[in-house]
């Protein structure tokens, strides 16, 4: 087929200098740029790779050179712009091949298990993210961070740990992140040196390139679980106690206003996530985010994602942008899956204006934080309003604020459900329903604890739940709790 090249072909492209020329060419093969650009198959489906057993194979610095010589000879006798038309597992067949025909010409001596891994890898370069493939491929990992060519760590289970993906220098990185983001139709490079996007499965990316990142392109990925956890995995989990997610459930069943407060990667979206699953089926609900990560369940449901510039600065769609005209949407709630701006006042105006049960997470330690950080969003989005009227504003609208927390060993946890009563002077007051106390460390290293709640027998949000007929419930787990 078009990818084949006689013996003599391959041997004068991967043997001689002039290999990197144009060889003669058969007739209808366009001229290939060398490995900087290459061809992604075009339903952007990754190709099959191996997962977690290749990620753990020890590549020698032989190995790399082996495998840069063959890649070489590969593109230089492979038609790309052929290769990107087939669907990905017809493009592998077609490496495989030649790939097999290159190493038999050139006469190394590998064994099969060697073989294979090196077959892998180059589809993985050619059609897909290159090294970062066994990685994506991986359920297990929630988080890659690729720090230039020479580090890549990952978290698992709540650990990061440093793996030996390497890439073969930071251009092959730069070229796979190029790849990534030009999916999304933007680009990376010394011009535009910051740039998110999103993988087709959905994985949240970003890459911020030299010169702004000294030592070569950092990639971090946040990888998208297919299977959301659920209220029952996070009490499986330990991050609540069941109690605990009766109360959740109760909060999010009788519409009371709710920010999730947490810090990075502690679990706020997942949180957010299962608090939408007691919405009821017949609510409108609005979700607005900067990349969609909520999966909810309800059949009533309008997605809404933010939109950066264009090359030419142009065309951005902000948060704020979002959440005013969710309000000509006719919503029963609204979700924001980031607070981090000025819509926190648009936000905060949904939440008192009959849009109840309304939703946002943003980054802060403690829920007190949390109201603190509500409101320099607010002055600093330049609204000339006095703090004491900010500050009704905030107590007129959020009623509970959850803290979601990655703990030392790891381990996330739910570590504050705290009601917002109301204002006293210039202060908000606030009241813990739960908490959670840390006892010890057992000899893992994992961190002992328990959910209790802090003997309040009526939250203020009582005559609310009981409105939706959930006071009886409440009153149960919060006494359940207190024992
Ligand atoms: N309670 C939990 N137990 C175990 N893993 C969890 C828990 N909550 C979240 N995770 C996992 O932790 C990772 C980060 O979760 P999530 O995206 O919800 O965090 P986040 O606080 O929204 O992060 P960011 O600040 O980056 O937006 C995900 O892989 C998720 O599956
Ligand atoms: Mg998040």
């Amino acid at each position: 087929m078009f990818g084949k090249r006689t013996a003599q072909q391959i041997e004068k492209a991967s043997s001689s200098s002039a290999a990197r020329k144009p060889a003669p060419q058969s007739p209808g093969k366009k001229v290939m740029a060398p490995p900087k650009v290459t061809a992604v198959p075009q339903n952007n489906k990754p190709p099959v790779t191996d997962t977690k057993k290749s990620a753990e194979v020890v590549r020698s610095d032989g190995y790399f050179q082996t495998k840069t010589t063959i890649f070489n000879a590969l593109i230089d006798t492979i038609d790309l712009s052929q290769l990107a038309q087939l669907d990905p597992e017809s493009a592998a067949e077609e490496i495989r091949d030649i790939v097999n025909e290159i190493i038999s010409i050139k006469n190394l001596q590998m064994s099969i298990a060697e073989q294979e891994h090196l077959l892998q890898d180059i589809c993985n370069d050619v059609l897909g993210y290159g090294p970062l493939e066994p990685l994506l491929a991986r359920d297990d990992i929630a988080d890659v961070m690729v720090n230039g060519a020479g580090r890549t760590f990952i978290e698992v289970n709540g650990k990061i740990e440093q793996t030996d993906v390497r890439f073969r220098d930071n251009a092959q990185l730069m070229n796979i992140c190029q790849r990534i983001v030009s999916q999304v139709g933007r680009r990376v490079d010394e011009a535009s040196p910051i740039c998110d996007a999103r993988l087709p499965d959905g994985s949240r990316v970003n890459v911020i390139a030299p010169p702004l990142a000294i030592d070569g392109p950092a990639l971090t990925i946040r990888k998208f679980k297919k299977d959301k956890l659920t209220m029952n995995d996070l009490v499986n989990f330990q991050s609540i106690s069941p109690e605990g997610a009766k109360v959740l459930e109760i909060i999010g069943a009788s519409r009371i206003n709710t920010l999730i407060s947490g810090g990075t990667g502690s679990g706020k979206t997942t949180l957010l996530n299962c608090m939408t699953s007691f919405i009821e089926e017949d609510e409108r609900v609005i979700t607005c985010e900067d990349a969609a990560e909520l999966q909810l369940q309800q059949p009533h449901v309008v997605r809404l994602e933010t939109r950066p510039p264009n090359l030419e600065g142009q065309g951005e769609v902000t948060m704020r942008d979002l959440v005013k005209n969710c309000l000509r949407m006719r919503p029963e709630r609204i979700i924001v899956g980031e607070v981090r701006g000025p819509e926190a006042f648009d936000l905060l105006q949904a939440m008192n204006t009959g849009h109840d049960g309304s939703m946002g997470t943003l980054h802060a330690n403690s829920p007190r934080e949390g109201l603190q950080r509500v409101e320099s969003m607010i002055t600093m989005g330049g609204y000339n309003l006095p703090s004491k009227t900010i500050r009704e504003m905030i107590v007129g609208s959020i009623d509970i604020v959850i803290q979601a927390a990655r703990l030392r060993d790891g381990s996330r946890r739910i570590t504050h459900i705290t009601e917002v009563l109301g204002t006293e002077g210039d202060t908000i007051i606030t009241q813990d329903l739960f908490v959670f106390e840390i006892t010890g460390e057992d000899d893992d290293g994992k961190i002992i604890g328990r959910h209790k709640s802090t003997g309040i027998a009526r939250p203020a949000f009582w005559d609310r739940a009981k409105y939706y007929g959930k006071h009886i419930e409440l009153a149960e787990a919060l006494d359940a709790a207190g024992e």
